[in-house]
């Protein structure tokens, strides 16, 4: 199992339950896993760091192949020589030689693809889209190429796994309400299961409401399925728990409830019925009957010596039951601390934009404790003043007291951004992005509103993109690339597209006076910050 906090891996004997070696993964932050064939050593993806290691589960030593981008998830092809892996912030998924440590090819997938399903015979691989709420399938043997996209009318898709034939995919995801203004808290989001199959339609062949099991199936995570395909086992981490789900819609619906804090990965051990479950918050595991539901046994990891202090503030981040009818928590809007990519109209905030207008969903990683006042429209002052105001107005809680809400603003302040995956290997601006540099500063005049270390955050400033008089907290800019949409309403899906479509006063600085060039060098700027 991949240790997260720690950068580790921990190799557990499933007979016993004891934990008999804890390896380096070489990385920070890292998630997936999968064991050759052979049994000799692990691939793991440090998705904060940005590589692949290669852990000998031998000696322990991980060696590194750099792979920038949030890698998140990797397979390995039933021969031991191919391995996938999902590249998240590259919208790509990279096919590596195992035996050469090389890159071979990259195959493009729909936004932030992150799990992964390989049928057993290693012909077909299904790729969780995350941000776009689809699927990509691709012929994975001899010469791997995309053949299919199945979408979903959903986003948030966190779990994958193929059926049996490897036709259809079984895939986990939440369902935005964000049409109508958000009224009340029940609603807002759905958490729901599809049937995808390549350019299949865009509800699925069948749609599974997750939330008609009861309490506790906020934010479906990983998913695998018994051998027959009969039945989906889903962690839930905003529930806390895992759910079976008839994976044709008829039988027994279960839920088992406190598994552990934020259970995420999930597998069945081979030829039993025990389902292995890896808490992340609560850094141990659960051994669970997969017919009863019980838990059987607790694994625990030992207590990781990286522990990040924010952990109570992250708890409460990723709980559903800050929310009246428990379906969504921060994390569903902020996976991760980053974006959901949507917008949403908002009734509980009394600032000059009022309840039609789409608000786009920010990304709270880099450090926003000192980006403040918060909101687009500035109007709060603070995280503690915007925190209590979400939990009344949007969850329709209560407030939270002091000690608790001193810790899930901890979290909000502190999220690091990641490594920047456009910048050169070694996080210097490419040629490029310094004539960028050059022109943010002089000829395009963005420094005058982007000021200060994060190039925004400071001032509030009228660019024509809301109506006269509305004037909007000039946004910081570090880590851009990656919080997509963009603008207030997200109605400029791509950094381009700011200026192209969605400046028709021409008062966002002085893009338009810029030849294309120097525009391209601008935005490769932006996209470095
Ligand atoms: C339904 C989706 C949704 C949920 C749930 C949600 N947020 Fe947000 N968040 C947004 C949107 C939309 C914005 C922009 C709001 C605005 O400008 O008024 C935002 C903005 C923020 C900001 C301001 C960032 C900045 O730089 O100005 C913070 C901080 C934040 N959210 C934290 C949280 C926390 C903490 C929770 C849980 C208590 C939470 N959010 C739950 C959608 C959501
Ligand atoms: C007059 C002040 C001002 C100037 C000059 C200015 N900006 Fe902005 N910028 C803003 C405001 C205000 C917003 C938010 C507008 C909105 O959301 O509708 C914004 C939004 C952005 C965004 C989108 C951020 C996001 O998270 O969605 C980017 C990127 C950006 N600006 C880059 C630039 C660049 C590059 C330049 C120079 C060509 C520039 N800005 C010049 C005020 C300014």
């Amino acid at each position: 199992v991949s240790e997260f906090d720690e950068g580790g891996v921990a190799v557990i004997d499933p007979g016993t339950g004891r934990v008999v070696a804890h390896h380096s993964s070489g990385g920070t932050q890292p998630t997936g896993i999968a064991v050759s064939p052979d049994g000799e050593e692990a691939l793991v993806t440090n998705s904060f760091s940005g590589s692949l290691a290669f852990v000998s589960l031998d000696t322990g030593h991980a060696e590194l192949l750099p792979l920038p981008g949030a890698p998140y998830d990797v397979v390995i092809s039933p021969d031991g020589k191919t391995a996938f892996v999902s590249v998240s912030q590259m919208d790509q998924v990279a096919v590596v030689d195992i035996g050469a440590r090389a890159i071979t090819q990259r195959l493009p997938t729909g936004r932030r693809p992150r799990s992964l399903s390989l049928s057993p015979d290693g012909r077909v691989l299904a790729v969780g889209n995350m941000t776009q709420g689809s699927v990509t399938f691709i012929s994975a043997a001899d010469e791997p190429a995309v053949v299919g996209h199945g979408p979903t009318p959903a986003v948030n898709l966190r779990g994958v796994a193929l059926l049996p034939g490897a036709r259809q995919a079984f895939a986990a995801a939440q369902r935005a309400q964000n049409e109508r203004p958000t009224e009340t808290a029940v609603g807002v989001w759905s958490n729901q299961a599809f049937l995808v199959r390549p350019n299949g339609g865009a509800n699925g062949d069948a749609n599974l409401w997750l939330d008609f099991m009861g309490k506790d199936v906020a934010e479906p995570e990983a998913v695998v399925l018994d051998p027959q395909g009969q039945r989906a086992f889903v962690t839930c981490g905003g529930g806390h728990s895992v759910n079976v789900v008839p994976v044709r819609g008829s039988g027994e619906t279960l839920t088992a409830r406190n598994v552990g804090a934020q259970p995420k990965g999930l597998a069945l051990r081979p030829g039993t019925k025990e389902l292995w479950v890896a808490n992340r918050l609560s850094n141990d595991l659960a051994v669970i009957d997969s017919d009863t539901l019980q838990v059987l046994r607790r694994v625990n990891l030992g207590v990781a010596t990286k522990r990040d202090p924010a952990m109570l503030g992250e708890f409460l981040f990723v709980s559903a039951s800050l929310a009246r009818g428990q379906q969504f928590s921060c994390n569903s809007c902020h996976p991760d601390a980053g974006t959901d990519s949507i917008s949403w109209k908002f009734v509980h905030v009394p600032d000059g934009l009022g309840k039609e207008t789409n608000r786009n969903v920010r990304s709270l990683l880099g450090s926003i404790r000192d980006t403040g006042p918060f909101r687009w429209s500035g109007h709060a002052p603070s995280l503690d003043e915007f925190v209590q105001e979400e939990l009344v107005g949007l969850f329709q809680g209560t407030k939270l007291e002091p000690e608790p809400l001193a810790a899930l603003v901890g979290y909000l302040g502190s999220r690091p951004l990641g490594p920047n995956p456009h910048r050169s290997a070694d996080q210097s601006f490419t040629e490029t992005a310094e004539r960028g540099r050059a022109l943010f500063a002089g000829k395009a005049e963005c420094g005058t509103c982007h000021t200060g270390p994060k190039f925004g955050g400071q001032r509030k400033a009228w660019i024509g993109t809301t109506p006269e008089g509305v004037e909007l907290d000039v946004p910081h800019l570090t880590g851009v690339f990656d919080s997509y949409p963009y603008l207030h309403d997200g109605r400029a899906p791509t950094l381009p597209e700011i200026w192209s479509k969605s400046n028709p006063r021409q008062l966002h600085g002085k893009a338009h006076l810029l030849s294309a060039p120097e525009l391209a060098d601008l935005l490769e700027f932006v996209r470095q910050l």
